[in-house]
């Protein structure tokens, strides 16, 4: 059996800025094409902490960094759980981690980051899932669940046998905290969402992580919560992160090192920073990890990300999606 030593390594800021190589030990076939892998310190060392809603970038074998939320209790310090979902026709990282990860190998991955926290405040909480989206969400009911929490998971997929984690969720779905909503593929056999949202008490937050569909079909129907109270965990850009036409496009100012650059339509500010000398941090580069987030001090920009609240939007831009209605835009950097 190994062992796993809690505490044996200390983790720092500049560990989590440089990542880790973690071994994979086991991989697991879950439900139809999805696969969970679970990762542990190559020398059985406890890893960096997460909070249930947090991802981690993984380097995928000869291909892209892919964020995959961590699917296991957050109180696990021996290992990290990810769960992909094969995309045939997707971008690449869930085909490369299908086919080109075996258990044994070594695998780049950075500290976990989290976007998608539970709120303190709440007094109850309501989970929607959609497919593989349950990942950041099984996290929360196992962090919830601990705390013996007020909370109820609705997990919807295509079929059973689309459906991954139901060993995990057995014993919730005995009591009444977890349901499965199948709707076979049939859109008019969707989760009645109206009627969920109708039984809910005040003081209730609502997580949604799932297909863009789903996802828009509950910002639409809580439109009037209080602000704060609803949370998106956007793992996949959706079209709505199409670029606006910006004209000419538009001057970015970095405002401490008096750089001036032209940003044309077609091309990202990272890309013409790049192009320029200036380094810039980045992962997804679609809007949805949060890293590349930059202050600004002038301009009006557009954002296109699935990150920044409506009040992060008035001080912070991510820098690899957004663009700028203003002639400039001024970064504090
Ligand atoms: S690099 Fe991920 S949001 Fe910009």
């Amino acid at each position: 059996m190994s062992m796993y030593v809690a505490g044996s390594i200390n983790w720092t800021a500049a560990h989590a800025e440089q990542g880790m190589q973690l071994l994979v030990r086991s991989i697991t076939q879950e439900a139809l094409g999805i696969r969970t892998f679970e990762l542990v310190h190559p020398h059985r060392n406890a890893l960096p902490a997460f909070e249930a809603g947090a991802h981690v970038d993984v380097q995928v074998p000869g291909g892209p960094v892919r964020q995959y939320s961590l699917c296991n209790a957050p109180a696990e310090r021996y290992r990290y759980l990810i769960a992909v979902l094969r995309v045939d026709r997707g971008r690449g990282g869930s085909t490369g981690m299908h086919q080109h990860v075996d258990v044994g190998d070594l695998l780049e991955v950075s500290a976990p980051r989290n976007q998608f926290e539970l709120a303190g405040v709440a007094q109850r909480h309501l989970l929607i899932a959609g497919g593989i989206g349950v990942t950041p969400l099984l996290a929360m009911v196992e962090a919830l669940s601990a705390r013996q929490a007020d909370f109820r998971l609705v997990y919807c997929t295509r079929s059973i046998d689309h459906t991954a984690f139901t060993d995990r969720l057995e014993e919730h779905l005995r009591a009444g905290r977890v349901s499965l909503h199948h709707d076979d593929g049939d859109p008019t056999r969707a989760l009645d969402l109206l009627a969920l949202l109708a039984r809910q008490e005040d003081g209730t937050h609502l997580y949604c992580c799932g297909p863009a569909g789903l996802m828009q079909a509950v910002k639409n129907a809580t439109a009037h919560w209080a602000v704060g109270s609803v949370h998106f965990e956007y793992f996949a850009p959706s079209s709505a992160s199409t670029a606006p036409a910006d004209g000419d496009g538009f001057e970015v100012r970095l405002a401490r090192s008096g750089g001036s650059y032209h940003v044309p339509p077609g091309r990202s500010i990272i890309d013409v920073l790049r192009a320029n000398g200036v380094a810039c941090e980045t992962s997804c580069e679609a809007g949805v990890c949060g890293t590349c987030r930059t202050p600004y001090l002038e301009g009006t920009p557009l954002h296109q990300d699935f990150v920044l609240t409506s009040q992060e939007q008035t001080k912070f831009v991510l820098i690899c999606c957004a663009r700028s209605s203003s002639a400039v835009l001024v970064l504090d950097r």
